[in-house]
């Protein structure tokens, strides 16, 4: 089975994430830890808290993290996720209150408590990744691996970022974070726009997901929707499934081709901050660079197949 932590700011592809994982026996969700990102803290927090809800799964812990990113001021995404982070999507009203332990405790801890066996899904902005390792300086060694989806490399790219001309997203909304995992010597494998926009999504796709039935399945079907809409306004018909790919690379790694790569952050301030960039030098990550678009998807529908 698999141990995980998922570190998240749903986020409607987060949300996707989330439930595939809930949908999956073989994963012991052990918490759910939120950040600042495509809405507010307080929005994330509730989202993942009603997505738990959805799934029948209230047991698991919710760790609200950090508010805000290490240096620079935070960036939200609701032209993308909406206002809410989950669009106008309708999701049930929780019950169980957040934990009171922090988010960054909370990796701490559990990744003390496990050494080498917790995969840590990082599907945000990294600030509680940042400040666990500064915290405790060494700690996300501990974790098996983490999976970031974050960042964009070139590997013959026409089209790098998704938040600046060069800058993805996540790297964007704390780039001092995302340099700090970089540097934290963990094993890391990196799920950048370069392997995510293999990954399509389309109005097809989401009716595929809608077939499954589910209340979870056809909340994703609709998060995929109301996304594509949003995407619509900004001119693209095309988009691309982020996060889940975290989960599938944890579950099936034969759906993925990978690369070892030495990856920087640019930090410091101006036009090209939050860009990611491949140099020479000592490998500090797997870089994800194939998927297997069909495989992915019969992934995450088998999953919501399996919730309420
Ligand atoms: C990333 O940014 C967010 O909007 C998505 O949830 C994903 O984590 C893609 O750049
Ligand atoms: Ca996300």
């Amino acid at each position: 089975s698999f141990p995980t932590l998922h570190d998240c700011d749903p986020g409607s592809d987060d949300a996707i994430t989330l439930l595939t994982l809930l949908g999956r026996p073989d994963v012991n969700l052990l918490g759910v830890s939120t950040t600042h990102g495509n809405a507010p803290l307080s929005a994330t927090t509730h989202n993942a808290r009603a997505l738990l809800k959805l799934a029948g799964r209230e047991n698991v812990p919710v760790y609200a993290g950090a508010l805000n990113p290490l240096v620079r001021e935070p960036v939200y995404a609701p032209q993308i996720h909406g206002v809410s982070g989950l669009g106008g999507v309708p999701l049930p009203s929780p019950n169980v209150p957040v934990r009171s332990e922090h988010a960054t405790l909370t990796l701490i801890r559990q990744l003390c408590a496990q050494p080498g066996e917790i995969t840590l899904l990082a599907t945000g902005p990294l600030t509680n990744l940042a400040l666990a390792e500064r915290l405790r300086p060494g700690v996300l060694k501990e974790a098996k691996q983490i999976i970031i989806m974050g960042g964009s490399l070139e590997n013959g790219a026409p089209r790098l970022g998704n938040t600046t001309p060069r800058a993805e997203f996540n790297a964007y909304a704390d780039p001092h974070a995302f340099d700090v995992v970089l540097k934290a010597g963990a094993k890391l494998a990196l799920i950048g726009l370069n392997l995510t926009r293999q990954v399509q999504v389309t109005r097809a796709r989401a009716q595929q997901l809608a077939a499954v039935g589910t209340a979870a399945a056809q909340t994703c079907a609709a998060l995929l929707d109301d996304y594509l809409d949003r995407i619509g306004k900004l001119g693209q018909t095309v988009g691309a499934l982020h996060d889940p790919c975290t989960a599938a690379l944890m579950l099936s790694q034969e759906l993925f081709e990978w690369e070892e790569a030495r990856v920087d952050i640019l930090t410091d301030s101006g036009k090209r901050l939050g860009e990611t960039v491949q140099v020479d030098g000592e490998p500090n990550v797997q870089l994800v660079t194939g998927a297997d678009e069909a495989g992915i998807y019969a992934l995450v529908a088998e999953a919501l197949g399996r919730l309420p």
